[in-house]
């Protein structure tokens, strides 16, 4: 039996990022995997006023089970509305880094209100017709797609790429023609995972190749994935606390912030929620070595990742109080 997702309150990312690109900011695409992190994210996104897409990975599926996680997000709906007053922000459920046509066909009629489809590692030909079919399935059922050109260095689903493939400008418009994606994800030099670069040798992402994106599709929606800024107030706490992460190195938030002014609409945020949970139950654990209740030191991660996910919305990405535009 198939599910859709409006009978569930969710929404699709259209609108949202046609006000984000027109107003200058960007919508939270925050990973989930279980309760608390759900929690955390309505919760944020809540008082912060802010849509939120609620991203679900290959390892999230396979950690938490696809239904139970869409039952999550079903009830994410509610949890917002009740939080809200009655009003719930609006939230999307979206597949991270889908890789085959069944997988994104799945995860449509299981309720998902947006998926994507990763062929950035498929020769540009091949990432097309892939794209192309993954549209033509999820725009008869009005779900959004995005689409992927140039490679991400990091880790991503158990696969590591060493280094980028930059995103090629003169590509993306032919690709978004021909595929009717939603919106496209770009390399521009933001890569996956806590440990992004080398200590001391933060470049600077590529703000020439999105302005050149951009003069190609203008108000085209952009998405950047691999954002986080892995803060060395967190690193630092996780390594106070019996943690070794000594050389985890992020993006400049405040080059994140200029991205997002930009058609950059869609900012893609997992491992600083990872950081604030494990640094706040390294906490304590070394802090109350006698505790055993799991929501005693669950809690505790929540709050943390609540706090870090107000900040991105109010500070970084923008999305703070464009809920009900
Ligand atoms: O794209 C990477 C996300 O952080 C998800 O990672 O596959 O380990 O859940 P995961
Ligand atoms: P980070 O690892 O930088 O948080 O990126 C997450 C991401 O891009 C998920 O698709
Ligand atoms: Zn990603």
């Amino acid at each position: 039996m198939s599910v859709d997702y409006k009978s569930l309150g969710l929404v699709n990312t259209r609108d949202l990022f046609a006000k984000a690109v027109k107003g200058g900011y960007a919508i939270p695409a925050y990973n989930f995997n279980n309760l608390e992190q759900m929690q955390a994210i309505v919760q944020a996104c809540t008082e912060t006023k802010s849509p939120v897409i609620l991203q679900v990975s290959a390892g999230a599926r396979k950690y938490a089970n696809q239904t139970l996680l869409r039952f999550l997000a079903q009830g994410a709906v509610e949890y917002a509305k009740e939080l809200g007053g009655g009003k719930n922000v609006p939230i999307v459920l979206h597949l991270d880094h889908g890789d085959t046509f069944e997988l994104c066909c799945d995860c449509i009629n299981s309720g998902f209100s947006s998926v994507m489809i990763d062929g950035s590692h498929l020769p540009y030909e091949e990432n097309i017709a892939l794209t192309r079919r993954v549209v033509e399935y999820a725009h008869a059922r009005d779900v959004s797609v995005e689409g992927e050109l140039g490679v991400l260095a990091g880790v991503e689903d158990e696969v590591s790429a060493e280094h980028h493939t930059y995103t090629q400008p003169e590509e993306v418009e032919d690709f978004v023609k021909r595929t009717g994606v939603d919106s496209l994800a770009i390399s521009i030099g933001t890569s996956h995972g806590a440990y992004k670069f080398k200590p001391g040798q933060v470049p600077d992402i590529r703000m020439d190749i999105l302005r050149e994106i951009e003069r190609r599709i203008p108000g085209f929606p952009i998405v950047m994935h691999g954002s986080s800024s892995v803060p060395a107030e967190l690193v630092d706490q996780i390594n106070q606390y019996g943690g070794k992460m000594s050389d985890a190195v992020g993006i400049r938030e405040d080059q994140v912030r200029d991205a997002c002014t930009s058609a950059v609409c869609k900012v893609n945020i997992d491992s600083d929620g990872r950081l604030a949970m494990t640094a706040a139950i390294r906490k304590v654990m070394v802090e109350k070595p006698d505790e055993f209740d799991p929501r005693k030191y669950l809690g505790p991660a929540r709050d943390a990742l609540r706090a870090v996910y107000k900040h991105k919305n109010l500070n970084v990405l923008g999305s703070a109080g464009h809920a009900f535009d």
